[in-house]
C-alpha cells in the first residue's frame, strides 16, 4: 500500500480535457519528480492534491484511505503543503509576515508576538540557508528571495508531503544547492517530496523516481536505474530532441545598435561599457545579484543612470520611461513575467497587442478586433502556444511556460530593433526552450540586435555570439564566443578573487 496514491484522476476545464485517467503511487521518504512539457498538466495535478481544484473523477488515497481535500486548509490538515509555481507573496508585508501569514505566533490575549515572529522567521531562513532580512518588505526583494520565502512558508508548517512546483526556476546555483540539501534531509526524515522541474540535470540528480506527463496522461514512472535523459525526453515529447542550440550568427554587422559608455547606477552596477550590434546575440552572464537586470532596467528607461551615456546608433539617448524606449524600438522581456510582464487577468489577445496598440487600431484610436485577432493567432501558431484556441483565455489560466510564450509574443509584436530578453527560457520545457533559442537566432539573422541576460551558462554559450561577463555590478570581461568553455567564463567572472588568493 503506497503512502499517497493518485487513482484514475481526470479533470477538464470547460471542454479542455487537461488530465486523463492519471494514476501514480508515491512513497514516504522519496523524492519523486514530475516532468512534462508546458501545459502537460503537472501544476493542475498538484493543485488537485493540494485541494485547490477538485478532480472530475478518480480519487486520492493516503495510506489506503480515500481523502477529499476541498481547500488548501484541508490539505494542510492531511499534512500536504505546496510551494506553487506562481509566487503569491504579499508585496507590502515583511518577509517574516509572509512566512507566518495566518499562523502568526501570538501572546496571551491573542496579540501577535512580533519579537517571536521575526526571530522564528530568521530561524526558518537560516534553516534553508537563505540570506533574507526578516524585516525586509517582501515586494522589494528579488524573485529568488521571494521564492525562498514561499519555501519557508510551507516548511514552517511541518508537513509530511512537500510539493515544489518549479522551485528552482528563479534560484541561483547556491540557493539551489541549499534547497537540495534540505530536500535530502527531509527525505531522510521520512517525508515525501514531489518535485517539478524542467531541468533534466536536477531531476536525474536528486530524484528516486520520476513520473512523466504528456498531454494530460502519465506515460510512465522511472526509477533511478532507468533515469536516462534521452528516455525521459522521449516519454515527454514522443521523439528525441538532438540539436538543442541553433547555429551561430550568419551575418553580424559592425553597425552598433546600442552602446553603453561607462554607465553606473549607485549600489547596482558601475562603469559598464559595451556595444551590441545589429545581427548579433550578446549574452550577458552573471550569477544572481550581478547587476544584469538592473543594467537592463536603466537602459530601458525603467530606472535612471547616475553616470555615463547610452547611445542608440551612435546618438546619445536617455529614456525617461519605458514608453520612450519602446517608441525607439527598444523592448525588454522581463524575468518577472507576472509582476511586470503580463496582465494576467486580461486575455492572451489583449496581452499580445498591449505593446503595439497603434498597429492594431483604426484611425489610431479604435481597436480593430480582427487585426488584433489575426496578429495574436499568428503568434499562437509561430510560438506553438497551448492550447491553440487560447485567444480569449485569461493569461492566468495558461500553464507557466505558455505564459512565458505570450510574453514573447507581446514583445515580438512591438517589432523591436533591439530586444533585451531577461532569463527568456525560465520555466519552459526542453522543446520550447530550443524553439525560443531558434527564434532569437532567426530575429538576429533578420537584423535585430539581441541582448540576452541569463544565469544559465550552457544557454549563454549555446546561443550568444559574444559574452559580457558580469560579477557584483561590474563587467569582468567581454569574450568572443568561439570555442568558449564554461570554465573560461567562470574564470573571467572570478578573476580578481583568484588573484587575491
Ligand atoms: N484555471 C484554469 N482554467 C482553464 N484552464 C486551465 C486552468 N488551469 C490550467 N488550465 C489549463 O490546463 C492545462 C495544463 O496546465 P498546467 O498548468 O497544469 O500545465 P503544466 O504542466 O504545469 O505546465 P508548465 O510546465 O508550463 O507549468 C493548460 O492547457 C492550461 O491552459
Ligand atoms: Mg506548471
Amino acid at each position: 500500500m503506497s503512502y499517497l496514491k493518485i487513482d484514475h484522476i481526470t479533470k477538464s476545464f470547460g471542454n479542455n480535457k487537461v488530465l486523463t485517467d492519471i494514476s501514480i503511487d508515491f512513497e514516504k521518504g522519496e523524492i519523486h519528480s514530475l516532468i512534462g512539457e508546458n501545459g502537460a498538466g503537472k501544476s493542475t495535478l498538484m493543485k488537485i492534491i493540494g485541494g485547490i481544484y477538485q478532480a472530475d473523477s478518480g480519487q486520492i488515497l493516503m495510506e489506503g484511505k480515500p481523502v477529499r481535500m476541498h481547500d488548501p486548509i484541508e490539505a494542510y490538515g492531511c499534512g500536504i503543503g505546496i510551494v506553487h509555481q506562481e509566487l503569491s507573496i504579499a508585496g507590502n508585508m515583511t518577509a517574516a509576515q509572509n512566512v507566518f501569514v495566518n499562523h502568526e505566533p501570538v501572546k496571551w490575549l491573542g496579540f501577535i508576538d512580533w519579537k517571536k515572529l521575526y526571530a522564528d522567521a530568521a530561524a526558518e531562513f537560516d534553516k534553508i540557508g537563505a540570506n533574507i532580512d526578516p524585516r525586509a518588505i517582501a515586494g522589494t526583494l528579488s524573485v529568488g528571495m521571494q521564492q525562498m520565502i514561499e519555501i519557508s512558508k510551507v516548511l514552517s508548517k511541518d508537513v509530511n508531503v512537500l510539493i515544489l512546483d518549479e522551485p528552482t526556476s528563479a534560484l541561483s546555483d547556491n540557493e539551489i544547492e541549499n534547497l537540495f540539501r534540505i530536500l535530502l534531509e527531509l527525505k531522510k526524515m521520512g517525508k515525501l517530496i514531489i518535485f517539478i522541474s524542467h531541468k533534466l540535470n536536477e531531476i536525474t540528480r536528486i530524484s528516486d523516481k520520476v513520473s512523466v506527463l504528456r498531454d494530460g496522461t502519465c506515460t510512465g514512472t522511472l526509477d533511478r536505474e532507468h533515469m536516462e535523459v534521452q528516455t525521459i525526453i522521449r516519454m515527454m515529447v514522443g521523439r528525441n530532441i538532438d540539436s538543442l542550440y541553433p547555429p551561430k550568427a550568419k551575418c553580424r554587422s559592425n553597425k552598433k545598435a546600442l552602446s553603453a559608455e561607462h554607465i553606473s547606477r549607485t549600489g547596482k552596477f558601475s562603469d559598464l561599457s559595451f556595444d551590441i550590434c545589429y545581427g548579433e546575440i550578446v549574452g550577458m552572464f552573471g550569477l544572481v545579484g550581478a547587476g544584469r537586470t538592473e543594467c537592463a532596467f536603466s537602459v530601458f528607461g525603467a530606472d535612471k543612470i547616475d553616470e555615463g551615456q547610452i547611445y542608440l546608433e551612435g546618438k546619445p539617448v536617455s529614456f525617461k520611461n519605458p514608453a520612450q524606449a519602446i517608441k525607439e524600438g527598444v523592448c525588454y522581456l522581463s524575468e518577472d513575467r507576472k509582476a511586470i510582464g503580463l496582465f494576467v487577468d486580461m486575455t492572451v489577445k489583449e496581452n499580445t497587442v498591449a505593446a503595439c496598440l497603434k498597429s492594431v487600431c483604426r484611425h489610431g484610436q479604435f481597436l480593430d478586433e480582427n487585426k488584433a485577432k489575426e496578429k495574436t493567432e499568428g503568434y499562437i501558431r509561430e510560438l506553438d502556444i497551448h492550447p491553440d484556441h487560447c485567444l480569449d483565455y485569461k493569461v492566468r489560466n495558461l500553464s507557466g511556460g505558455n505564459q512565458q510564450k505570450v510574453l514573447f509574443a507581446k514583445w515580438l509584436a512591438a517589432d523591436p530593433r533591439i530586444l533585451i530578453v531577461d532569463e527568456p527560457t525560465r520555466g519552459v520545457d526542453v522543446g520550447a526552450k530550443a524553439m525560443i533559442h531558434h527564434i532569437l537566432r532567426k530575429l538576429a539573422d533578420a537584423g535585430m540586435a539581441v541582448w540576452m541576460i541569463s544565469s544559465e551558462l550552457p544557454e549563454i554559450l549555446g546561443v550568444s555570439d559574444k559574452v559580457i561577463v558580469m560579477h557584483e555590478g561590474r563587467c569582468k570581461g567581454i569574450l568572443e564566443n568561439e570555442d568558449l568553455t564554461e570554465e573560461d567564463v567562470m574564470k573571467t567572472a572570478f578573476r580578481e578573487e583568484a588573484e587575491h588568493e
